[in-house]
């Protein structure tokens, strides 16, 4: 039985409402900007390229379908991350209410998505930052360019850029850089602009033929692009994270998530009409820089380079955001005992867990130097959207299990929309490719082995029965 046993739920209450000193501030618009900087990024400017190369013009409807999926998961997600906000973890979360087994799966996914998310935000940017020196005659040896095997016919060994921008942001959250709302709207408005100018200046250089055929491959091609492009809108779980500084998490929560959702579905599905109108789909393929890259193939040198330089620009922050949260699920993991203690060990001058973020850092950087950047989509979106169905089923259980937990947000239309959620998320995780089904079972057993053989006996829970 010591597999589902929980924390206490009233404990963790009243250590939440000791913790309520935060300003309740937040609207529904900020949730919007915070949606929206967490989720413009990689996906967007360079997996564009290869859901082009999957679905052809069609990519604008692999957009769409993503979106439509995320918006249930995003509700049933909300409900669950509200419910107690302490800290904004749903695994702390799930540990109460679920157990410990649940908890530590849900967790060690977790891990799987913040963390290859920020190597796969890192070859993004290396990617544009290749391309905005290059604007200035600058390239770096073509070895140091990419991950092995990245570049079809180019001998690429290592993604240089990509590690050292991982060893910068390290550097910064080790000593304690947090982004802050100004600097994240700042960001927003770079990222958003960016976008805008892409299309704006884009359209006009559209040849509708390129738009034919729309469905090269069919369906399976739509679907297998909705599955990877799912990627550009992951980022939109860290709304739910603020819910205790909300002024009214009944309303203005699902709205700040589904206008966020909103608002980069329809600039999405711009860029992909744009860049499938300029250039043939098929001449994608092995391109890290595909938003600016159209813009150059249109001859408008000067918007490509503004392109690359506020996709470099933007995709810091993406960076950021996800390296502290996957630090903080480690240390939170680490606290109740389930990863070893010096993980959650607080440097005494940098108030940070100095530790972790650094190994994280070094490596998640070397991941993303060494590993393609489609191979890390796939796998951060089979663990996420495992996360999130069970999540969703979570939240049914806990309507029966927990009718009368105080929720700050109730996700409407249950059971059918959390059932919607698991089903479009198993459906797109059906349509990955089985190589990373492979990936994820190993990385769920190396997660079970380490549960049974250490974080059973090392749990905190184990030792402080009473918390139970
Ligand atoms: N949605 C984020 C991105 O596209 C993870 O970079």
């Amino acid at each position: 039985m010591s597999l589902f046993r929980k924390k206490n739920v009233e404990h963790m209450l009243q250590a939440s409402a000791k913790g309520a000193g935060l300003k309740k501030t937040l609207g529904a618009l900020d949730l919007t900007f915070l949606g929206v900087g967490a989720i413009i990024g990689t996906g967007i400017f360079v997996l564009t390229g290869t859901g082009a190369v999957q679905a052809g013009p069609a990519l604008m409807l692999a957009f769409i379908i993503a979106a439509v999926a995320c918006c249930f998961a995003a509700l049933a997600y909300a409900e669950f991350a509200s419910t107690i906000p302490v800290a904004g973890s749903i695994y702390t979360y799930s540990y109460a209410t679920l157990g410990e087994l649940v908890a530590w799966i849900i967790g060690w996914d977790l891990m799987l998505e913040y963390g290859l998310a920020t190597s796969a935000v890192s070859v993004g940017w290396s990617g544009y930052l290749q391309s905005l020196l290059s604007g200035f005659g600058v390239s770096l040896p073509a070895v140091l360019t990419a991950a092995p095997g990245a570049v079809p016919g180019t001998f690429t060994l290592f993604n240089l850029p990509a590690f050292l921008v991982m060893m910068v942001i390290t550097a910064l959250l080790s000593i304690g850089v947090r982004e802050s709302t100004r600097i994240n709207n700042i960001m927003v408005a770079i990222k958003v602009t960016v976008v805008l100018l892409v299309i704006a200046v884009g359209v006009f250089h559209v040849t509708p033929a390129n738009w034919h055929p729309f469905m090269p491959h069919g369906w399976d091609g739509v679907f297998g692009a909705a599955a990877v492009m799912f990627f550009a809108f992951i980022g939109f779980d860290s709304v739910s994270s603020a819910a205790e500084e909300v002024k009214n998490p009944k309303r203005d929560l699902p709205v700040g998530i589904i206008a966020s959702l909103i608002v980069c579905a329809v600039l999405y599905v711009a860029v992909a009409a744009v860049v499938t109108g300029i250039v043939p789909w098929q001449q994608f393929a092995g391109i890290a820089h595909p938003v600016s890259y159209a813009l150059q193939v249109a001859g408008q040198k000067w918007v490509a380079g503004f392109i690359d330089l506020g996709a470099v620009l933007g995709m810091l922050t993406v960076i950021l955001v996800m390296s502290y949260g996957q630090t903080r699920i480690i240390f939170a993991m680490s606290r109740d005992g389930l990863l070893p203690a010096k993980l959650s060990k607080v440097h005494p001058r940098f108030a940070t867990p100095f530790f972790t973020t650094w190994l994280v850092g070094i490596f998640f950087g070397l991941i993303g130097a060494l590993v393609p950047l489609n191979v890390l989509a796939e796998l951060i979106n089979i663990g996420t959207l495992a996360a999130f169905s069970m999540v969703s089923i979570a939240v049914l259980v806990l309507r029966r299990t927990h009718p009368d937990l105080p929720r700050a947000f109730r996700c409407p239309g249950v059971p059918v929309v959390p059932i919607l959620a698991v089903a479009s998320c198993l459906f797109l995780m059906l349509n990955l490719a089985w190589i990373t089904w492979v990936a994820f079972v190993v990385w769920l057993v190396i997660g079970l082995a380490i549960y049974f053989l250490y974080s059973r006996r090392h749990s905190r829970l184990a030792h402080h029965p009473h918390e139970h």
